[in-house]
């Protein structure tokens, strides 16, 4: 399918329930769902997760980090080339997790629009929301921290935060796509985020952890219609 809004991205993290053979499995559930609902619902494996995923599926296959290296001596590091060969049509940069200097961001950004990669710049305020647009990447995603991981759906508890980063990205770079993130666990909290004005939302463990994984992505996906 393709990268088309409003868009379900879902990072598999290093989660164990969401790697290798499970990935590959969450893969296929989101491609059914995506099918029947029409959203598109793109995965952001490991890196090492990617090739298998992105052959296995007809889901929108993002990386999760790519390096500013260019092909050569770039040992440990992740190629935007390789990303692309491997089959990611995307990247993330600068997950809450894998934070970046500024400096960095904007290599890394530089070398995924070289190669054609879209790009999800994840932010964790309004400010950074700021500084990423003026980068242009594809999507920014505004995630609070501390609701990482909890459940406590961003779009919910902290609407103001959506909001003020929607109003940024308009103001600084309209091209840019907001999304939200952070403890987005059902339909009703996609809902919610799309309300406040995002055209998406980037998650993980409502997913990853589910019992049913196939029946939050239905939940989810029908509500982003
Ligand atoms: O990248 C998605 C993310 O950081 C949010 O995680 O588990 O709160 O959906 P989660």
């Amino acid at each position: 399918m393709k990268l088309t809004t409003p868009v379900i991205i879902v990072n598999l993290k290093t989660y164990k329930e969401s790697m290798g053979d499970k990935a590959v499995k969450l893969a296929a559930m989101a491609d059914e769902v995506s099918n029947e609902t029409g959203v598109c619902i793109a995965l952001a494996p490991q890196f090492t997760d990617l090739h298998r995923v992105a052959t296995s599926s007809e889901v929108p296959v993002f990386a999760q980090h790519i390096d500013s290296v260019t092909p050569g001596r770039g040992t440990g590091s992740i190629l935007a080339e390789a990303a692309i060969e491997a089959g990611a049509i995307g990247t993330l940069l600068n997950h809450s997790e894998y934070q970046l200097k500024l400096a960095d961001l904007e290599a890394s950004l530089v070398r995924a629009k070289e190669v054609g990669l879209k790009v999800c710049v994840c932010s964790n305020n309004q400010a950074v929301s700021g500084a990423a647009a003026a980068l242009g990447p594809t999507f920014i995603a505004v995630e609070p921290p501390e609701l990482i991981g909890t459940g406590i759906p961003v779009s919910k508890t902290q609407p103001e935060v959506v909001t003020a980063t929607v109003e940024t990205i308009q103001r600084i770079n309209p091209n840019v796509i907001p999304i939200c993130g952070a403890g987005i666990s059902t339909g009703e909290d996609v809902a919610a985020a799309l309300q406040l004005g995002t055209q998406g939302v980037l998650l993980a463990s409502g997913v990853t952890k589910a019992k049913d994984p196939k029946k939050v992505l239905l939940d989810m996906a029908t509500h982003a219609k």
